[in-house]
């Protein structure tokens, strides 16, 4: 096995990669900075940020569908391939870019994972943007009340319940933002960014937050990122589990393919049609696959031309 911080193989090019309609601008901006000398991380950070930025978007930064309470909460992660240091922040309230709040946490704290109020203190102590208010807009929870309608006749216990209010937010919630990228040096970053399922119950944790679960990186192989059930991640180690199949030699969209089937085994297990996305990348190349996803998107650039193609795998369960 090679050391870590290896880094660079001979002839490897830059690569960015994502999913989801909103990863075409992630991996715009990414491709700007590599092309501009900037690092993988500054390129993952970059990315992401982008897609943090959107008010428009209801599944990552400040614009995010709410928990349950009607707060939004939001998690995010960032790992450097070359040091295998890794941070995400979780349950933060109010930071604008997550993603750069996890960065700062990765270049400048020994901690891997900071939750809840006293990641928004960090934040404002290190200078990053802050809002006031925590609460979503008034339209956000009349569409919660909506879905609790729906759901209404499951009420036979809190447990139960949340796990229906779960599935059904799944259909109006669209999820991650996630970027791999490759620089000059050979250096591999990934990271994401989510508000979570919309309405979830409050203090729950995303995989996006998670090093091994939504993200994973390792320059001696390669890096993977997560969009979907968490829950499922987490459990399946997926973006870990897709590093690892990597060094034992797998392609990228073997290993792709690989993880969605260990998520299918955890689906199986619970009864449950989860849905999970999953893009690998070497230095060389990208796979994708899905689970319960079919026009799952995945997005990435080699050179010339940014490209969305739909997963080559996607199981149905
Ligand atoms: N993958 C994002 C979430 O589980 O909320």
């Amino acid at each position: 096995m090679k050391k870590p911080g290896s880094g660079g193989w001979e002839g490897v090019g830059l690569l960015a990669a994502s999913y989801h309609d909103s990863g075409r601008r992630a991996v715009e901006r990414a491709v700007r900075v590599l092309l501009s000398g900037g690092s993988a991380l500054d390129a993952v950070e970059q990315g992401v940020a982008e897609v943090e930025n959107e008010p428009s978007n209801e599944s990552v930064g400040l614009g995010g569908l709410p928990n349950w309470l009607g707060e939004v909460e939001l998690d995010a992660g960032i790992m450097d391939g070359d040091t295998l240091r890794a941070c995400g922040v979780a349950v933060v309230k109010r930071v604008k870019n997550p993603i750069k709040l996890a960065r700062r946490c990765l270049d400048e704290l020994p901690h891997a994972l900071i939750v809840g109020d006293a990641a928004t203190k960090l934040a404002e102590a290190l200078g990053l943007e802050v809002v006031k208010d925590s609460r979503a807009p008034p339209e956000a929870l009349e569409r919660r009340k909506k879905l609790e309608r729906e759901v209404a006749e499951a009420s036979s216990g809190l447990t139960r319940y949340y796990s229906k209010i779960f599935r059904a937010a799944s259909k109006v919630w669209h999820d991650t933002i996630g970027v791999i990228a490759v620089d000059a040096k050979g250096s591999v970053a990934a990271g994401t960014s989510t508000s979570g399922v919309a309405f979830k119950f409050p203090g729950r944790v995303a995989d996006s937050a998670i090093a091994g679960a939504g993200f994973y990186a390792d320059s001696r192989y390669g890096a993977a990122i997560c969009t979907g059930v968490g829950e499922v991640a987490i459990r399946a180690v997926a973006a870990f589990r897709a590093v690892l199949l990597l060094s034992q030699g797998y392609g990228p969209q073997e290993a792709a393919e690989a993880v969605v089937e260990a998520a299918a085994e955890i689906a199986a297990l619970d009864g449950e049609r989860y849905n999970l996305g999953v893009v690998v990348a070497t230095k060389r190349d990208v796979g994708a696959a899905a689970l319960n996803w079919e026009s799952f998107l995945y997005v990435y650039w080699l050179g010339g031309e940014v490209k969305v193609e739909k997963a080559p795998y996607v199981k149905l369960t």
